[in-house]
């Protein structure tokens, strides 16, 4: 773990922005372990309000928080305030979903016993962050973590470490135990050795699937450690039936080019009536046409900045054309307008007649395109993957939306939205390679807790009456 530097560069710019060597996974898990059980004695109502603290940290530090995540994941100001918006909101949903998924109850047992449900905290959670939301989406297994009382050893990404030393100063800031949430700056190596740590009691991993594959083979042996994994998708969105094609062309681009198109439930294929299918590309290459791409702080705001680096950017060149290289048909090609930058234009590729329709996320600004003759089909072509995180269907026909969502296997299941922008206050998951079935977000209060049932009574007052022998 000694002697590896990370290394932040701008995506936009290529200029350094932090550096610092890998972190010492032993002593961070040592820490956290030590500090933990403190934290977990103390009254809720003090974590609720240490929680709430941070909230406000976060909300006098916003500018430069903002300006922070800009800068290191390349995406425009308006999209990185948001992120830290998201990470404010989450502090008051954690408290609302902890107290109705993991609070106490108390109901009548049995002969006038109480039965008491009660939950404790894990312990120590790891939690690996990917770079695309670098701190909403680990700040949201963070919280929730912190609330039920863990301590957190959280590792982020290699590629947006000083945001997530941001997040970690402002909890640091906010009054919780520096002990109880430790970061941890490395890559896969120290990722690897922390999920394999023998002084965790579980791991909440948001990354790619091959990742989380992985992950879930080093925690086959282990029972008795909870592992959350939220992965990637591969989502289709289906235009059928809709007498507006302005709009669906709208939320077709919304889903497929947001963030340069790197969101989790990013649409990925867009499926559509063939009959749809010539206006409603017409639609889309007009919007297109108008897309800004260009660099986090430009005046006017850019739609999207940069993908993460020039080895993503090169990889979704290759992949595009890997795509043509089957059949595809280049509607619009895949460009790198900045040399040298990884900034990518919006690319549109029909895959219909192509010999091979890979089922792989390419996380950028790739839309292929399927058209369908029937809406069988087009489910069909929907459910063709492993994946199952989001899906969308555009149509003004409630029977299609019925089918539809009768039909497609996502957790996400839209009509006439697009397929990414997920709300906190809901659970938020998918099946298949997209989780392991304990989905985030409202939900996440789930898997930071387990609950203990006690059946009570102020006196031991009992009688065995069939099966003795008179006495
Ligand atoms: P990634 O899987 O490459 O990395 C995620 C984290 O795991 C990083 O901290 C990384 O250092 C670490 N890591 C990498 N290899 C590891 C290994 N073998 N063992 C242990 N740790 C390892 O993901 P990424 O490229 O940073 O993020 C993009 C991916 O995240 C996309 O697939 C996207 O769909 C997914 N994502 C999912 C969600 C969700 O909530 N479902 C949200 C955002 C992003
Ligand atoms: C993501 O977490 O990558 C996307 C969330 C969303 O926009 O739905």
């Amino acid at each position: 773990m000694s002697g590896t530097e990370i290394v932040s560069t701008e995506p936009a710019t290529g200029a350094v922005l932090w550096r610092r060597m890998a972190g010492d996974v032993d002593a961070e898990v040592t820490r956290a372990r030590a500090s933990w059980a403190e934290w977990a004695a103390r009254p809720h109502a003090y974590r609720i309000e240490t929680m709430r603290r941070f909230a406000n940290v976060v909300r006098a530090r916003i500018d430069a928080f903002a300006d922070l995540i800009a800068r290191e994941t390349g995406k425009p100001l308006w999209e990185a305030r948001t992120e830290v918006d998201t990470v404010i909101n989450k502090v008051d949903i954690s408290i609302s979903a902890y107290s109705e998924r993991t609070g106490q109850r108390r109901s009548e047992g049995a002969m006038g016993a109480r039965m008491a449900l009660r939950h404790k905290p894990h312990g120590v959670l790891a939690v690996l962050g990917p770079y695309n939301f670098p701190v909403h989406l680990p700040n949201g297994h963070i919280v929730p973590a912190l609330l039920a009382g863990n301590a957190v050893v959280f590792k982020p990404s290699e590629k947006t470490p000083a945001s997530a030393e941001f997040l970690v100063e402002c909890y640091h800031a906010a009054g919780v135990p520096e002990g109880c949430v430790r970061l941890l700056i490395g890559g896969a190596d120290e990722g690897r050795a922390l999920a394999g740590h023998d002084g965790i009691d579980g791991l909440l991993f948001t990354g790619s699937a091959r990742t989380g594959i992985a992950l879930n083979r080093t925690f086959a042996d282990k029972p008795e450690k909870i592992l959350a994994l939220e992965m990637g998708g591969n989502n289709p969105i289906l235009v059928w039936d809709t007498p507006d094609l302005h709009s669906a062309a709208v939320l077709v681009v919304q889903s497929a080019f947001t963030s340069a198109g790197q969101r989790c439930t990013a649409g990925r294929r867009l499926i559509v009536d063939q009959k749809l299918a010539e206006p409603l590309l017409v639609e889309i290459n007009k919007i297109v046409d108008r897309l800004i791409v260009g660099e986090p702080h430009a005046d006017p705001q850019p739609f999207m900045g940069p993908v993460i680096d020039n080895d993503t950017a090169d990889m979704l060149t290759e992949s595009f054309l890997a795509l043509s290289a089957m059949d595809g048909r280049p509607l619009r090609h895949l460009q790198r307008p900045v040399e040298g930058r990884p900034f990518l234009t919006p690319a549109l590729i029909d895959m219909t007649d192509a010999k091979e329709r890979p089922d792989v996320e390419l996380f950028g600004p790739i839309l292929q395109v399927i058209r369908a003759t029937d809406f069988d089909e087009a489910i069909a072509e929907g459910n063709a993957t492993r994946y199952g995180l989001s899906a969308s269907l555009i149509s003004q026909n409630p029977t299609l939306y019925d089918r539809f969502w009768a039909n497609i296997r996502a957790g996400i299941v839209n009509w006439n939205k697009p397929t990414n922008g997920a709300a906190s206050s809901v659970p938020f998951g998918g099946i298949g390679w997209s989780g392991n079935h304990r989905p985030s977000a409202y939900y996440a209060a789930d898997y930071c807790a387990y609950p203990v049932v006690s059946s009570e009574a102020d006196q031991a007052r009992a009688t065995i009456g069939i099966g003795l022998r008179d006495g």
